[in-house]
């Protein structure tokens, strides 16, 4: 793909991409007893992250994954398919770089989006509609640049496996790799591992399904979403950006790769009417 880049606003276009690649390396692996990956098939994740079938995991209006209940009448946040339009991801995809190939931007389609989000019925449902709309942007501000625009399925070097082999918690498959993949191209084994466990797929054993079945490949990033960046959007986009590769970018690590992804933010904010609120870099 790399090879077949003709002109420099492309080339750029990679170059902010491989600059993305950082990505989710430096993201610390939750721990354990807060960590919503842990959590097994039909139990609901709580607000602070515990594991429960009960009204206090499964309240719509703050369960953050699992078989939540539907928010109440009138529960919080955005509308995420009025918010969400074709018109929207089309003006996303209408820059990535020439070289991009048509089946990745169908990939990520909203139909499948839409899908995926729908078990996550916290996300963009917290506080008020505009706070929904702040956090729908964040989303798409940090897929646009780990995807180049809905670019990349999988990470271009897929040289590095991403394994950590001293996590045992969630041991490395033999021969498989967890370099990123996805909406937000999630890595490490460490990730792959409990978001499989909470979205329904062997998540060490076959991480590619994450670059093949877009319904999983957006229920992934949402997992890593809702377990990480969801609950520090209050704190403003920046405590995003250090959630999502804050090792890697933050302090003054990568100053472009912030400056891009506040730049998308902004952008998003603008589109959905509302303003970004401080505290945009980190
Ligand atoms: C959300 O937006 C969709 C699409 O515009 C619309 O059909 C639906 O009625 C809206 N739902 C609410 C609760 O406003
Ligand atoms: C990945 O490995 C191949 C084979 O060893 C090598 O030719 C290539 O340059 C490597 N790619 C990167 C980006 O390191
Ligand atoms: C690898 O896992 C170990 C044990 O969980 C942890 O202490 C270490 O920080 C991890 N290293 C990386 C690069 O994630």
């Amino acid at each position: 793909m790399v090879m077949a880049m003709a002109n420099s606003a492309t080339i750029l276009t990679v170059v902010l991409a491989l600059i993305g690649l950082a990505l989710l390396r430096a993201a610390a692996p939750a721990s354990a007893q807060n960590d919503c990956g842990s959590c097994p098939p039909g139990y609901c994740c709580s607000k602070f992250g515990y594991c429960g079938t009960s009204f206090d995991y499964c309240n719509g209006n703050t369960c953050q994954s699992g078989p939540c209940t539907a928010g109440g009448a009138g529960s919080g946040g955005a509308n995420v398919s009025g918010v969400v339009t074709d018109a929207f991801l089309s003006g996303i995809k209408s820059q990535a770089g020439s070289g991009c190939e048509g089946s990745s931007l169908s990939f990520y389609s909203r139909r499948a989006f839409l899908s995926a989000a729908s078990s996550y019925p916290g996300f963009a449902r917290a506080g008020s509609e505009a706070d929904g709309k702040r956090e729908l942007a964040a989303f798409f501000a940090h897929v646009t640049h780990e995807t180049g625009h809905f670019c990349y399925v999988s990470e271009v070097n897929k040289n590095n496996s991403y394994c950590n082999s001293s996590n045992t918690q969630w041991p490395c498959a033999p021969g498989k790799k967890y370099y990123g993949r996805g909406p937000l191209q999630v890595s490490w084994n460490y990730n792959y591992g409990p978001a499989g466990r909470s979205v329904g797929f062997d998540g060490l054993g076959n991480p590619d399904m994450v670059a093949q079945d877009p319904v999983v490949s957006f229920k992934t990033a949402l997992w890593f979403w809702m377990s990480n960046a969801h609950q520090v959007m209050p704190r403003g986009f920046g405590a995003t950006i250090r959630a999502i590769n804050g090792a890697l970018e933050c302090n003054g690590e990568n100053p472009a790769a912030v400056n891009a992804r506040v730049g998308y933010y902004k952008e998003y904010c603008e589109q959905f009417g509302v303003g970004p609120g401080n505290n945009l870099t980190c």
